[in-house]
């Protein structure tokens, strides 16, 4: 594994040079469903999210991984007779697997299922219940791992974390977690997590275990639907860097800082609009860069400034979709 180095920035993390595509689309290896369960906190959550975890073992994807990367699935049938298309899944599992010799990669799934808006026809997203409905045993075809930039650094230990997530877009984030817990736990760690009802939270039995055993690690939810005692006004998890200021502040100053966003496209113009808000001009311009007389009007900015006009520097990882 070799690394890249850049020194533009305070901070900047030096980022290892990972292999990916070993699982080519034309040759996918098989693989083997291991577990697959529910992980949203309750069973009558609004959406059907399950965590999936499948044996490679034997195969190029073996121990191929690392935590933050994708991998492809081709789900079995075909379209009008033509074979499905690939989808890429994050996968959730750390850095060799669930079970840390490189044999059990995972991902969390949500299924697809809505309505369509003029035929009122239900739509069922192919992928997405194909993977759920898979039964422990069942064979599927993988290809990967991809990803390049969406990585913990070289050495974790040089920095902290901000994860902030939407939805399924935990699933890297638990794969990291798991990877800087196996190494000790060497720096702070705060996971952002948004969702619609509290019942929809994933992971979060795990993730409120960690909160006990870590104490440089800390999680905080933002519902948008609902209050709760605890949480007195709906909230986006981008509002939680205002909420939780005390704890986050003194962690968004700090040069070993590193932010990582992932989930709904989107989520991070609110994200760095509230950094606007929040920090001093130094503090911001270790995560976003804007042109003169923007930071004072961000409540202006628009989705479609970014990347052009508000650009996010070295320390900020966004994976949207
Ligand atoms: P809402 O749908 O109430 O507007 P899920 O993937 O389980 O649906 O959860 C996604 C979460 O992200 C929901 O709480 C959703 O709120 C919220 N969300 C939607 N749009 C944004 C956005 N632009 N920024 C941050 N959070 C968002």
């Amino acid at each position: 594994m070799s690394s890249t180095t850049t020194t533009d920035l305070p901070g900047t993390p030096e980022m290892p040079d990972v292999p990916q595509h070993l699982v080519k689309p034309n040759a996918p290896v098989i693989g083997r469903v291991h577990a697959t369960r529910l992980c949203t906190r309750s069973r009558k959550a609004a959406g059907f999210v399950r965590h999936v975890e499948i044996d490679v073992s034997g195969t190029e994807l073996e121990n191929s991984w690392h935590s933050g990367q994708s991998f492809g699935v081709i789900p079995s049938g075909d379209l009008d007779g033509k074979p499905h298309k690939l989808r890429l899944y994050s996968i959730a599992a750390p850095t060799g697997g669930e079970t840390g010799d490189g044999t059990i990669i995972t991902t969390t799934v949500k299924r697809l299922i809505d309505e369509h808006w003029e035929s009122h026809k239900l739509v069922q997203g192919v992928c997405s219940n194909y993977l759920c409905d898979l039964n422990v045993g069942d064979e599927v075809l993988l290809t990967g791992p991809v990803g390049k930039r969406f990585l913990l650094p070289s050495d974790p230990s040089k920095h902290d974390y901000i994860f902030i997530a939407t939805g399924t877009g935990i699933a890297p984030f638990r794969g990291m977690m798991l990877d800087l817990i196996r190494q000790g736990m060497p720096s702070r760690a705060a996971l952002l997590m948004g969702a619609p009802y509290e019942s929809d939270l994933l992971y979060h039995d795990d993730l409120t275990a960690w909160t006990r055993e870590h104490t440089n690690f800390s999680y905080h939810t933002a519902i948008s639907r609902h209050t709760t005692p605890d949480q007195p006004t709906k909230l986006y998890v981008q509002d939680l860097l205002r909420e939780d200021f005390d704890t986050l502040g003194p962690m968004l100053a700090s040069e070993r800082t590193l932010i990582y966003i992932c989930g709904l496209a989107g989520m991070e113009l609110g994200v760095f609009q509230t950094l606007a808000k929040l920090l001093t001009p130094e503090h911001l311009a270790q995560y976003i860069t804007v042109p003169e007389g923007y930071e004072e009007y961000p409540e202006k900015w628009e989705r479609s400034m970014i990347p052009k006009t508000i650009k996010k520097t070295k320390r900020v990882f966004l994976e949207v979709y």
